[in-house]
């Protein structure tokens, strides 16, 4: 038996890997596994505890309901990087607005997180997997003042990490530096996150594909195709494809990443630019999308090219196995 290897071990080494490392970004990561350990510990117990679950009885700036969940998962992420001393300012869903975060310290830090703090909330009522998504850039703002608007508005391509933290049946943390991409489980009966997935590639090609069908004569005319392309027998596996569609994108996310299949949000005469955010969704998915050798568009760009211009915009979204993206693109008009 192996070695066992501990995410905090893990960002240790690697950070030798980047020549002037100050160790910054390794402190960020180990905050976000320790603030995220306590989220999956809420959400462990979600069930059990009335004051966690249920509606929280505020809704967010997109109109949607929040959940207890949320608010504690958006508080206990926001607490870790205020207190973390390298980050100067955050964006998240459940926020209208950025934070820039007023202490000496914070200021002086060089780093910005968005961040999903709770995906898929509408799943926490029922016991379905749900899950955390991040994105780190490195500010464009002087040290030393406040965060501005301009170093949350960065292109995905500018990001120097991002990840996602899936509680599901276990609890995992998966990332990327740009250099590759890696997933720890959470050992409870230790407390520590220990390398599981190793250097994760999606496979090129899968015979699963998720989308919300219930959308689909709300949707332009190629998704239709593409659908039914991958309920036919005709395909390019010769019999139709299994649909799965979890409602958690992270879950959706990391099952094509383990067995290979594709993920759509599409744009919708409802919903005109999707329903997927960009800054706190497609950005970090896509980064390991592309990472792990996948792809990750909305539908006729790659996402990591999209010049952000607010900061809950939503884009359209396609990602996972390169063919079966490249396929349903191309059926696109
Ligand atoms: P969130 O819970 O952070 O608001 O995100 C929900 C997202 C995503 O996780 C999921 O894939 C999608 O919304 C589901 O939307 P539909 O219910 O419209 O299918
Ligand atoms: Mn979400
Ligand atoms: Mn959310």
């Amino acid at each position: 038996m192996s070695k066992v290897i501990t995410l905090n071990e893990f960002i240790m080494d690697r950070q030798a890997d980047f020549t002037n490392a100050t160790g910054e970004l390794s402190r960020i990561l180990n905050d976000i596994a320790v603030a995220s350990k306590i989220v999956s510990r809420d959400v462990r117990k979600a069930g059990l505890v009335d004051h966690i679950l249920g509606a929280h009885g505020a809704t967010n700036i997109q109109g949607e309901e929040q959940q207890k969940l949320d608010v504690i998962a958006d508080e206990q992420f926001i607490k870790a990087f205020e207190n973390g001393g390298e980050i100067c300012g955050i964006a998240s869903e459940e926020n209208d607005d950025y934070l820039a975060f007023q202490s000496e310290t914070a200021k002086n830090g060089k780093y910005v997180v968005l961040f999903d703090p709770l995906d898929g909330s509408s799943n926490i009522d029922v016991n379905v997997s749900i899950g955390t998504i991040f994105s780190i850039y490195r500010r464009k703002s002087e040290q030393g003042s406040l965060a501005t608007l301009d170093d949350m508005l960065q292109k995905g391509n500018e990001q120097v990490a991002a990840g996602y933290v899936l509680y599901g049946s276990s609890t995992m943390l998966v990332y990327t530096t740009g250099r590759g991409v890696n997933g720890f489980t959470l050992d409870p009966s230790i407390g520590e996150f220990c390398l599981s997935h190793p250097n994760m590639k999606m496979p090129e090609t899968g015979r699963i594909y998720a989308m919300n069908e219930g959308n689909i004569d709300i949707c332009e005319s190629g998704i239709k195709d593409y659908v039914q392309y991958c309920q036919s027998f005709e395909n390019d596996k010769g019999a139709p494809y299994s649909g799965r569609y979890i409602g958690s994108l992270v879950a959706d996310f990391h099952r094509n990443m383990i067995k290979g299949g594709i993920y759509i949000y599409p744009d919708t005469t409802t919903s005109p630019e999707g329903k997927l955010r960009l800054l706190y969704e497609c950005n970090p998915l896509a980064f390991i999308a592309e990472q792990a050798g996948g792809l990750a568009t909305t539908g006729r760009e790659r996402v990591l090219n999209i010049e952000p211009t607010r900061l809950h915009q939503r884009v359209p979204f396609f990602t996972g196995s390169k063919n079966m993206v490249e396929k349903a693109m191309s059926m696109l008009k």
